[in-house]
This record gives C-alpha cells, structure tokens and sequence, in this order.
C-alpha cells in the first residue's frame, strides 16, 4: 500500500472517530445528516414514473420465462419475476464477472460493505442505499461485492436472500484496508471509485447512496455505462435494479409482514389497500429530528389518504366494477398516539383505518431499549414489506418511507405513491393513473 493511501486510511480512522463522538453528543450532526439523507433520496425517488417506465417495467419483469439461465429453485415471490437474462447488460455483465470470481479469492479482489456493529451505520434504509452504492463501486472497479453487516438483533440474511449476487459469500478476506465515507455525499471514492487502492481488498464503511442523477454525471460510473450501451436513468432506475439484483425477501420477513397485516384486521386477501407512514421524528424513544409540524401535518396525511381512497375507488367504479368498495389503509408510525388520533378522525367517516397497535416504534441504529431487539426488528422489516406491497402509498421525507416508494418494482409497477404535503387533486390523479386496474 503506498503512503499516500495509508495515510488517507489513518485520516479516515480518525474522521470516523470524530464523527462518532459528533453523533453521540451532537444533536447538531444528527440533523445535518437526516436532513442530507432525507432530502437527498427524496429526490431520486419521490416521482412518479412516467408510462413509458411503467411499461418497460413491465417487460423487465415479465420476461421471465425466456430466461436461459439455472435459477435458485425458490428465486420468486409474489406474481411478478426478475429474470436474470431481463437485466440490463451492464448488470448482466456484472453479475457474470461475480459468479465467476467469487468461489476464487485470489482471482479478483473484494470490496466489503461492513457495517461493525449495531451502531452508526444509519437505520434501514442508510443502510441498503450505502450497499447499492457499494455495489455500483465494485462493478465499476471489477471487484467481487460482499457484504458484512453486524447486528445486535437480527442478522442481514435472516431478512434478506441473495437474488443474482451471491454477497453472503464467506470467507471474507482477513487482509482489508479499512475506509470510512458515511455521511459524506462528496467522499471521493464514492465519487470516483477508479481512486480506491488497487489490488487490496477493501472494507468500506458507507451508509448513502449518491442519487441516480450524479452517479450519471459522474466519469467513472458513466464509462462504465457507455460501455454496455448506456443508461436511461428515467426509464429504469440503476437503484432499483442494482437492489433487486441482491435481494429478495426471506420467508420469514414474506410471513411476518402477512402476520402483521393480519393483526392490524386487514381484510384478508388485501386487494387494495393504501399504506401510510407517517414518521414524525418527535415523541420516540430514540434520537431523532422533528421532521413535520404536529397535529396540523397529522391531518395533512389523513386528507392525502382520504383523497387517495376515494379516487382509487373511483377508478374502479369508471372500469365497471359499481360494487367497489373503499380500500383499507393500512397505517405505520413512529407515535402510537398519531395512529390513535387518525383512527379517531377516521371513526367519525368510514372507519378504514387500520394498524398493529401493540407495534413498539423501533429504529435498528438507535433504539436500546428494546424488549426483544430480534423480534423489534423483524417488526421493522416486515411494516418495509407491507408498505412495499401497498397499492398506493402516502410517504414521510424518511429513508424508510423512500425505500418503500423507490423499491416497489419487485411486486408489480403498477402502483403510487404520494407525499403527505404534495397531495392535490393533480397529484392524485397523476399518481392514481398509473395504478393498473381493480
Ligand atoms: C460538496 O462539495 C461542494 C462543491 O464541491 C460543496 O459546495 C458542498 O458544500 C460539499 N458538501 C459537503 C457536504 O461537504
Ligand atoms: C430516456 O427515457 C425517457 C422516458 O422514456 C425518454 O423520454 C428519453 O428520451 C430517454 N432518453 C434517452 C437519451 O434515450
Ligand atoms: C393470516 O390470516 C390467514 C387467514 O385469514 C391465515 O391463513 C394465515 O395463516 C395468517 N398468517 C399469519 C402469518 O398469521
Ligand atoms: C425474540 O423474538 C424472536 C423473534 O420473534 C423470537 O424467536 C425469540 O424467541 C424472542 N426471544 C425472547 C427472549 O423472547
């Protein structure tokens, strides 16, 4: 390793310890990190996609039976399929030079997503960005991507399957330069990962992604691009590909979201039902920065469910079904008396509102007083999954509710997803266009 990458090393040691220090005691950092994060993703992915994505959407997912490659036997859930040979060729060939490297340590070196322990690397949805982000590095770089999370609860894979990228892949290497880039939208080797050591392995701490948008304006990522043809970010996000390519749902979290769907009295099986999430940032047990004004917002993401409850029904009642009944909203938050105070506005109209009520609000990174971390986080997990196959969502500026909107291509893409405070007649009848039919 040369001096100067030693030293960036060390620098980054001592970064990383500041910034810890900063996180324990400085309620300040806290902010300025959510605010980055929040606003950041919401960026990438609080539009909704135009018709041309949708269908496109379609076909990747719908191709599934030309495929020509051996698929794990279990490799589906729910009624849409990712099919390996409908990747785009930039992930194909990725996926290719994975499969071929990672049985072989000494034949490409590894670039490790490592989380230490469970602490400081952000909640769930810092997390599966800064993974994503990891991913596109190693492609770029040629290198085989692992991933190395610690959890005091639940480990990744009691959650999380591998899908095309086998990136529980042990031994991990016992020599690794170890780097740090949390929080740091402007770290120069997310930025240009051509800047790594070379031919080390390396763990590298990361909890973001940089947005689609940059990553395209980038030359390390968009040579790699051209190289296969491009890349249309508008028509299909590298983001969701790159993450379904890793991963689909175990068993237990496809069970424990049914489980809480079944608690909170969902009419079971749930055609249609609006997911709401409703992230206040106050009155929980963890840290965490006020992120909407009180009651007044509160009613705001009530009105925004209303809104959308009436015009998915009546996009059923134009398509001919006149018996169509209100969809269900299923309700998830951070403060047990926001659920309450919705219900009891609810009670007064149609009385659809719906929630598991003995729900302990929990952030993986910073809860510590847990009953049962495991199954607090299993919560967690299957509440992403039963928003996911929401048919239409209204979302919090939080990474969780983002991960929720930005990722539902796995089930089907014919759905929405709104923001609480941008919620007028146009927008929902922009967002309830796409919705395939009842
Ligand atoms: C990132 O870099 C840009 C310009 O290079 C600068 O304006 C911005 O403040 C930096 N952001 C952070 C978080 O350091
Ligand atoms: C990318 O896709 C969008 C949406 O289909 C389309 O309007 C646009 O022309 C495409 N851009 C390029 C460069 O192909
Ligand atoms: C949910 O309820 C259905 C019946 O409505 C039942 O068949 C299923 O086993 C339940 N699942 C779980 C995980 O509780
Ligand atoms: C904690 O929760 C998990 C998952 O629900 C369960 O398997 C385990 O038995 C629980 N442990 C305790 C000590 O209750």
């Amino acid at each position: 390793m040369s001096n100067r990458s030693a030293c960036w090393t060390q620098l980054l040691v001592l970064r990383r310890v500041l910034m810890n220090w900063r996180r324990r005691y400085g309620y300040q950092f806290v902010v300025y990190a959510a605010i980055l994060g929040m606003a950041s993703i919401y960026v990438v992915s609080m539009e909704a996609p135009p018709e041309s994505e949708i269908a496109s959407q379609e076909s990747f997912f719908l191709a599934a039976k030309a495929t020509k490659v051996a698929m794990p036997k279990d490799w589906t859930h729910g009624k849409y399929q990712l099919s390996e040979s409908a990747l785009p060729s930039w992930m194909k060939a990725y996926v290719a030079f994975h499969q071929r490297h990672v049985q072989t340590p000494a034949s490409a070196s590894r670039l490790v997503w490592h989380c230490p322990e469970n602490r400081g690397c952000g909640g769930i949805g810092d997390r599966l960005s800064g993974i994503v982000q990891v991913l596109m590095m190693s492609m770029v770089t040629k290198r085989v991507f692992l991933v190395d999370w610690h959890g005091s609860g639940l480990s990744i894979n009691k959650v999380l399957r591998p899908r095309f990228i086998a990136w529980d892949s042990i031994p991990l290497p016992s020599d690794m330069v170890k780097l740090y880039a949390n929080d740091d939208r402007n770290n120069t080797y997310l930025r240009d990962p051509r800047t790594l050591p070379q031919k080390v392995n390396i763990q590298l701490q990361a909890n973001l992604y940089l947005y689609d948008a940059v990553l395209k304006r980038e030359p390390a990522y968009l040579a790699y691009w051209n190289r296969y043809g491009g890349v249309n970010i508008s028509l299909l996000s590298p983001f969701k590909i790159a993450f379904w390519t890793l991963f689909q749902w175990t068993d237990l979290v496809v069970r424990h979201a049914q489980g809480l769907r079944n608690a909170s009295g969902l009419a079971e099986p749930a055609q249609r039902y609006i997911g709401v999430h409703v992230r206040t940032g106050s009155g929980v047990s963890w840290t965490d920065p006020p992120r909407h004004a009180g009651l007044p917002a509160l009613r705001q993401f009530y009105d925004c469910a209303r809104r959308l409850q009436h015009a998915l029904q009546q996009k059923c009642i134009n398509e001919g079904d006149s018996t169509s009944s209100l969809p269900e909203i299923y309700l998830a938050s951070d403060r047990v008396d926001a659920k309450f105070q919705m219900k009891a506005w609810d009670s007064e109209n149609d009385n659809t509102i719906k929630y598991v009520t003995n729900l302990e609000p929990f952030h993986v990174d910073k809860s510590r007083n847990a009953m049962n971390t495991s199954a607090a986080e299993l919560d967690v997990w299957g509440e992403l999954k039963v928003l996911l196959d929401a048919t239409c969502l209204v979302t919090s500026r939080s990474q969780f509710s983002t991960l929720a909107s930005s990722l539902r291509m796995d089930q089907t893409p014919h759905r929405c997803a709104v923001m609480f405070d941008q919620c007028d007649i146009e927008q929902i009848e922009q967002a309830v266009a796409v919705v395939s039919s009842c």
